[in-house]
């Protein structure tokens, strides 16, 4: 087992190197973020040379093969390896995003694999998403009416009603957006980020949904909703191609026409 070099200062020790099978052609580098909660350890960066010939070419790919065939101790969450769950979500390559739609050729040299930034670790690259999951059981995300529906049981919307929805239900709730944000960084135990915002405007977006008013009442506040300053990280790194940033923005914009 090799080991590579860290900064001297670094709380992150350095880790063992798994070397490619013998008569490997085309190797490349994992280094893959790895923490036990039991050992007492600080966290540590193992390296993994993969070969790519027997390797599909996701990064999830390359996880998955080298926990079934080189170390069942890696630990990492996925579920249905198409880009729909969002158990993946990981920070690769210095962005955060979803290892089975990250294409391993688009990382250019060693992969670095770390868990999504600044959340407490459960182990390895699985986060502690209690929190993040609290917050958006705070917004209430399901359909409120006071009205009844009709006697068929449906709640009908027209063409235009449904599409204001596009861009908000293909959230996968994967938090790659509210662990790219600064602000929830600093503040996220009181401001909601940029998935929990996204998910509060599709309700709040709904024509069938009868609480905005009380929706509106609950984001109005300097934390929850206002300690977004636009810095656009959410959008940007987003798997999905959403744009959390204009979604906080239509929230915001609906509190002041209501106001004045
Ligand atoms: S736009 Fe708002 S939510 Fe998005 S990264 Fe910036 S501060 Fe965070
Ligand atoms: S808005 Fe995008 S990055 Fe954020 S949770 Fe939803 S799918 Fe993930
Ligand atoms: S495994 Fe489901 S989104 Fe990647």
């Amino acid at each position: 087992m090799a080991e590579f070099n860290l900064p001297p200062n670094s709380r992150i020790r350095a880790g063992q190197t798994h070397p490619a099978p013998a008569g490997a052609k085309r190797v490349r580098e994992f280094r893959i973020y790895r923490w036990d909660p039991d050992d007492g350890q600080n966290p540590r960066t193992d390296t993994y040379q993969v070969d790519l010939d027997a390797c599909g070419p996701m990064v999830l790919d390359a996880l998955i093969k080298i926990k079934n065939e080189v170390d069942p101790t890696l630990t990492f969450r996925r579920s249905c390896r198409e880009g729909i769950c969002g158990s993946c979500a990981m920070n690769i390559d210095g962005g955060n995003t979803l290892a089975c739609l990250k294409p391993i050729e688009d990382v250019k040299g060693a992969v670095r694999i770390n868990p999504l930034p600044h959340m407490p670790v459960v182990k390895d690259l699985v986060p502690d998403l209690a929190q993040v999951y609290a917050q958006y059981r705070s917004i209430e995300p399901w359909l409120q009416a006071d009205s009844p529906p009709p006697p068929d049981g449906e709640r009908p919307q027209s063409r235009e009603e449904r599409a204001r929805l596009d861009g908000l239900w293909e959230c996968i709730l994967c938090f790659c957006c509210s662990t790219a944000c600064p602000s929830y960084w600093w503040n996220g135990d009181r401001y909601l980020g940029p998935a929990v915002l996204l998910q509060a405007y599709r309700w709040i977006a709904d024509s069938r949904d009868e609480a905005t008013g009380k929706r509106l009442d609950a984001l109005e506040d300097p934390f929850k909703l206002y300690r977004c300053h636009t810095i656009m990280n959410c959008t940007d790194t987003c798997p999905k191609g959403l744009n959390p940033a204009q979604a906080i923005g239509a929230i915001k914009k609906l509190i002041v026409e209501r106001v004045v």
